[in-house]
């Protein structure tokens, strides 16, 4: 597929083999892996959702291929209940796609000028820049050392916090030069990792709302699942496979939540593993799309 090569696509068609029914595809992005699993299970249909409008283009060719077997909604995943559907298989392939990443008007990118947006959905919310001058020190700290893991955050909150009057920081370009002049950043940076990195992913999770959307969509996915449905999620960092370990070894019985005080038989066990560990992308996969290096997918069977 041009623009994005979908990650982990040979497992998790092996994992869906012979699927039957209403498989979600909960992030359509360029429709990979849609596409695949259409062509590998003739008796499965597919739901897409995509909060990014510029993805509903992109359903089109699918939906003339594959006529009633695909239908796209331009939805956050957290609300897919309002479809009142159920389904035999879910699939969450979470972050961005390449499409946006690409695209220096989409602001996700340090290495390319643009504006200074960063929202999947810019129809939604507010732009990464009005965050900037809006947010509140605690906001800005949730942003940057919470979900940027950024170990210079102090210094970032408080560049941003001191200089925000004066700086418009409309551009990915002016805000990336103001980390480098102004904050411990570029002093202290690693080798092989820009040094806006932390940053920049901070400022998306926060953006976007990535983690409260990710436990909502969770939630609302397990419960529209039939029981022996698949639950498959992709993850590209730690914060998001974390909570998507938590949740399903909770629903596995096997929490791990030290504040959970209830005796080992009386947590219900509404799933069961179909991965022990999360699956990795192979030496060749990473070497022909370094984008899978930190895909991790784990998969859990609602009983
Ligand atoms: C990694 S890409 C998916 C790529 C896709 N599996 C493929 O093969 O082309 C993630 C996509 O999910 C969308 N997305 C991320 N979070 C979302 C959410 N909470 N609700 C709906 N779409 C979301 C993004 O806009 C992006 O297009």
């Amino acid at each position: 597929m041009e623009g994005h090569i979908p990650v982990l696509c040979q497992s998790i068609l092996r994992f869906f083999q012979g699927q039957q029914g209403i498989l979600l595809d909960g992030t359509f992005g360029g429709g990979g892996h849609s596409q695949a699993l259409l062509e590998a299970n003739p008796d499965l249909s597919i739901v897409a959702l995509d909060q990014d409008p510029e993805a509903k283009s992109r359903s089109v060719a699918l939906k003339q291929r594959f006529g009633d077997r695909f239908t796209f909604h331009g939805i956050n995943f957290s609300e897919l209940g309002t479809l009142q559907l159920t389904f035999t298989g879910i699939l969450f392939d979470l972050g961005l796609s390449s499409f946006q990443l690409d695209c220096a008007q989409r602001g996700f990118s340090f290495s390319k000028a643009g504006p200074l947006d960063m929202r999947m959905n810019p129809d939604k919310g507010i732009s990464a820049q009005a965050f900037l001058h809006q947010a509140s020190k605690e906001e800005l700290t949730q942003a940057i050392r919470d979900y940027g893991e950024e170990p210079q955050w102090r210094s970032v909150v408080e560049g941003v916090l001191r200089y925000r009057d004066n700086e418009a920081w409309n551009t990915t370009t002016e805000w990336v030069q103001f980390l480098e002049e102004k904050t411990t950043l570029y002093r202290s940076k690693k080798p092989g990792i820009h040094f806006a990195t932390r940053v920049f992913q901070g400022l998306r999770i926060w953006v976007n709302q990535e983690l409260k959307h990710l436990q909502l969509g969770l939630t609302a996915g397990f419960q529209a699942l039939t029981s022996n449905g698949l639950l498959a999620v992709i993850s590209f960092h730690s914060l998001e496979d974390r909570m998507v370990k938590k949740q399903f070894n909770e629903w596995c019985g096997r929490s791990i939540d030290r504040n959970d005080a209830r005796p080992q038989q009386l947590k219900v066990v509404q799933a069961q593993r179909v991965t022990t560990k999360p699956i990795r992308a192979s030496e060749e996969e990473i070497a022909s799309n370094p984008r899978s290096r930190s895909a991790k997918l784990r998969i859990i069977r609602k009983l």
